[in-house]
């Protein structure tokens, strides 16, 4: 069955170059769950849709930091944070028989609407599987991009039954918001505009969460530049990467507790062998740093930035970063300010200025 796309290419009409390189990796046998030559396919299928986010500098923080920082402002991504990448390439990706089923997922944010947009794009329905305390703003977003609402409690038992009972009703496409090789080569496509645009880096600085962003970001940057160092930044109340690194397995935290909303899921099968082998270091940081950082954002840089979208900079600004030899010689450090969705009630409170 054709569905009706809204102003979107069939992927049937995507070069036939593309197509060519998506049999060439499939046949290859990539070591991990994507590779460059998914993430430029990922490139051309969503370029004609997402932003071309700008990279920022300022002298003055620079001089705080004592290197330079170039900032890639994934806060002014549409939906409003880097998750339009990967969402918009997993469901480009989908052929027209499977895209009329639609799409689910559960996710407390960002990439909820971003999958909500994606599929309103391409004229197909969204459910998405909220947890009851999932931030408003989130929520938010998604009802304005038309995103199906399912309410689950804030487990994530609960999350993943409420959402296997949707798979089942509707015969949709379960879309991982991180674990799933169409969203980590989607994440990926930031590497390779940040490098083009700024050269010169030696060093990227990435929020951790599920890893499919630092997993892309870190394949496309040590495929263009191997001796580039990719670090991942992270809440000390959601420190499982750093665990995990340290003990050279996954590890799962039985709670967890940070501002930054967007950091508190676990790495999966596909995103951890990547982490592991291509994330140099785990950088932690405490929520007051994160506050420190975000406040930088808006008094220097003039950009809203979330808790999660901040953690580059709080990472870059942190006393065990600065202290660290191993990391002296990064100089020319690219950060991802990876979202700005940011409850304006809630940043009043977190920098105490709520009278
Ligand atoms: C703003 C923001 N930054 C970073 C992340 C981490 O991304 P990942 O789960 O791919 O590690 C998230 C995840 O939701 C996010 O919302």
């Amino acid at each position: 069955m054709n569905i009706p796309l809204l102003a979107v290419k069939n992927p049937q009409e995507i070069p036939r170059n593309s197509l060519v390189m998506e049999e060439k990796s499939t046949t290859q046998r990539m070591k991990y769950a994507a590779d460059i030559s998914s993430i430029r396919e990922a490139h051309s299928r969503i370029s004609p849709y997402i932003h071309r986010t700008p990279v920022m500098c300022s002298e003055s923080i620079n001089v705080i930091a004592r290197r330079r920082l170039f900032f890639k402002c994934e806060c002014f991504q549409k939906g409003g944070a880097f998750k339009f990448r990967g969402a918009c390439n997993a469901i480009l990706s989908l052929d027209n028989s499977q895209a009329a089923k639609g799409v689910v997922t559960h996710s407390s944010g960002n990439h909820a609407a971003a999958l909500s947009l994606a599929a309103k794009i391409r004229g197909i329905p969204a459910y998405i599987v909220i947890p009851r305390n999932a931030p408003k703003c989130k929520v938010e977003n998604v009802v304005r991009y038309g995103g199906k609402v399912i309410w689950s409690e804030a487990t994530m038992q609960s999350r993943e039954t409420t959402a296997n009972k949707v798979l089942e009703e509707t015969g949709a496409v379960l879309i991982h918001s991180s674990n799933d090789a169409r969203i980590i080569s989607g994440q990926g496509t930031i590497s390779l505009e940040l490098l083009e645009q700024a050269s010169e880096i030696d060093t990227i600085i990435v929020p951790i969460s599920g890893g499919g962003l630092i997993s892309g970001a870190a394949l496309a940057a040590k495929s263009i530049n191997p001796a580039i160092r990719v670090l991942a930044a992270e809440p000390r109340g959601a420190d499982d990467a750093a665990k995990s690194k340290a003990s050279g397995h996954i590890i799962t935290l039985p709670e967890t507790k940070t501002i930054a909303d967007g950091l508190r899921a676990f790495l999966g099968d596909l995103t951890w062998p990547i982490v592991r082998d291509l994330v140099d270091g785990v950088i932690v940081v405490d929520d007051f740093e994160i506050v420190e950082a975000m406040k930088l954002c808006l008094e220097i840089l003039k950009v809203a930035v979330e808790p999660s979208g901040a953690i580059g900079l709080a990472a870059v600004l942190s006393e065990s970063f600065r202290a660290n030899p191993a990391w002296s010689s990064c100089k020319n450090i690219g950060i991802i300010l990876s979202g700005g969705n940011l409850d304006l009630g809630a940043l009043l409170t977190l920098t105490g200025t709520d009278g």
